[in-house]
């Protein structure tokens, strides 16, 4: 028999004859087997090898073997079981299916029954192991940021990949305010903590803060904290934002629509790195950054006196731009697998795959609502597909515009270039601005004036 891959087999059953019969088979089959006919042994095996799958009989003595296979699928939830069952103990399968068992055999067996479970179990076992390793390969991040950050980042356009080099170097100044903007659900408050995480404020509190959403009577005393007894409900001393965040991040999710009489109040705290509490006559210091997010045309809100510019200076020392999906469709397949995987998994649907048209039809797709509309739709598209392969009739596209062919206005907007090869020389060369000048070809007074023409404040720390 030819192996792909290499399948370790355990085999637990009490009946010595019967486990002794099996083992020899699947030897002489080509796997690598251990026979084992009480729980410890078998426990000992799991302890000293990579086993992937388990044939087990539930009805052992003295021990539920539903309550081995319960444990074994929370501890190694990439082990498969396959169970073997007595005759008219459809009960037990039943059970056995819902706690995560792959497969069942019911007792007597022929021999070409278990070859063809293990033959499935093989293939299922190869194709989780190959997506896996896709997902590995196009992830940005590494496995202790994604659960530090509890998301994943998933990407390979040079887009993304400039996008996340500059939150990078954005950790590395973790005094430096960063604003980031970008479309609806292009996954800037991803990259929000990705920065975060990944600098030296990471042990302290990441605080995301959507004030558009606060109520305006409560807007001072969530950001600035409360002194006890201050107004009708004050009924205790409380830290507001800005204090929590002490030698953390405060993020400010979409600062656009941000009411004019905080606006003033958050230039002061940011300049000023101390707060009064409401209510409060004493100052506190606190050591925090901002990390600002809107998907609105933030310039556009200033000339039309919405959003005060001393601010907007304030926070963009660092400017961190997420392109839209549709300018970046190389990112759309890896990011489709990623979810689809993620999702089969969560909503039990194991061995989906997905036909090549999708990606195809994808691609073209304009995705108003970027990578949060992509994740829904895989989401959408596993819960009501009725086969084991999604085709693009389970992703129904709510827009049907279609990609500009041309470059967009902003491809050929010499200003905006210019912002953009400025910003990424300073941050390339660490905010040196004589590296930067000779990086880009000018002098550094030339560098100078053009940064004080648009406004790029780009500088180590404004302590
Ligand atoms: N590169 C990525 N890899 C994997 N998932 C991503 C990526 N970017 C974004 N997402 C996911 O897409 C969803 C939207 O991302 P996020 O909330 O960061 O977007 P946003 O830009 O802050 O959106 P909004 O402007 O609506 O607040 C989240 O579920 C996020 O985990
Ligand atoms: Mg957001």
């Amino acid at each position: 028999m030819t192996r792909q891959e290499k399948i370790e087999i355990l085999i637990l059953d009490d009946e010595k004859q019967f486990t002794e019969e099996l083992h020899e088979f699947l030897q002489k089959s080509g796997y690598e087997s251990f026979e084992t006919n009480t729980f410890p042994e078998a426990r000992d095996v799991l302890d000293h090898h990579e086993i992937d799958l388990m044939i087990l009989d539930v009805r052992l003595p003295g021990i539920d073997g539903l309550d081995i296979l319960k444990d074994i699928k929370i501890e190694r939830p990439d082990l498969e079981i396959v169970i073997i069952s007595a005759h008219g103990d459809m009960d037990t399968v039943i059970k056995a299916m819902r706690l995560g068992a792959f497969d069942y055999l019911r007792k007597p067996f022929r021999h070409i029954d278990i070859q063809i479970v293990i033959e499935r179990t093989k293939k299922y076992l190869h194709l989780q192991r190959k997506l896996k390793l896709v997902e590995e390969r196009n992830s940005l991040i590494s496995k202790t940021l994604e659960e530090k950050i509890d998301r994943h980042f998933i990407g390979i356009s040079s887009k993304i990949r400039d996008v996340f080099d500059s939150a990078l170097a954005a950790a590395k100044y973790p005094d430096a305010n960063v604003l980031i903007t970008g479309e609806s659900g292009t996954g800037k408050e991803n990259i929000a903590r990705i920065i975060h995480y990944s600098s030296d404020r990471k042990d302290h509190m990441f605080c995301a803060v959507n004030s558009s959403a606060i109520t305006d009577s409560l807007l001072e005393s969530e950001f600035f904290g409360h002194k006890k007894g201050s107004f009708t409900g004050a009924i205790a001393d409380k830290m507001g934002f800005f204090e929590v965040c002490n030698r953390g991040t405060l993020f400010l999710d979409e600062i656009a629509d941000m009411p004019s009489n905080l606006q003033a109040k958050i230039l002061r705290a940011a300049e000023e790195k101390v707060i009064t509490r409401v209510g409060d006559t004493s100052i506190v210091r606190t050591d925090f950054r901002i990390i600002s997010s809107t998907n609105h045309d933030i310039e556009k809100r200033v000339e039309e006196n919405k959003f005060r510019l001393d601010l907007l200076h304030r926070l963009n020392t660092l400017h961190i731009h997420i392109p839209p999906l549709r300018e970046r469709p190389e990112d759309i397949k890896p990011l489709l697998i990623h979810f689809v995987n993620s999702f089969s998994q969560k909503l039990n649907r194991p061995n989906l795959s997905i036909n090549n048209d999708v990606f195809k039809t994808l691609e073209r797709y304009s995705f108003p609502g970027n990578i949060r509309e992509l994740k829904n739709m895989a989401e959408r598209a596993i819960i009501l597909c009725k086969f084991n392969s999604l085709g693009i009739d389970d992703f129904p596209l709510t827009s049907r515009k279609s990609i500009p062919s041309e470059s967009g206005p902003e491809m050929i907007n010499l200003k905006f270039q210019e912002i953009e090869l400025i910003r990424k020389a300073l941050i390339s060369n660490k905010f040196n601005q004589k590296a930067a000048a000779d990086d880009l070809g000018i002098t550094r007074d030339a560098l100078i004036r053009k940064m004080k023409k648009y406004n790029l404040t780009i500088g180590k720390s404004e302590n």
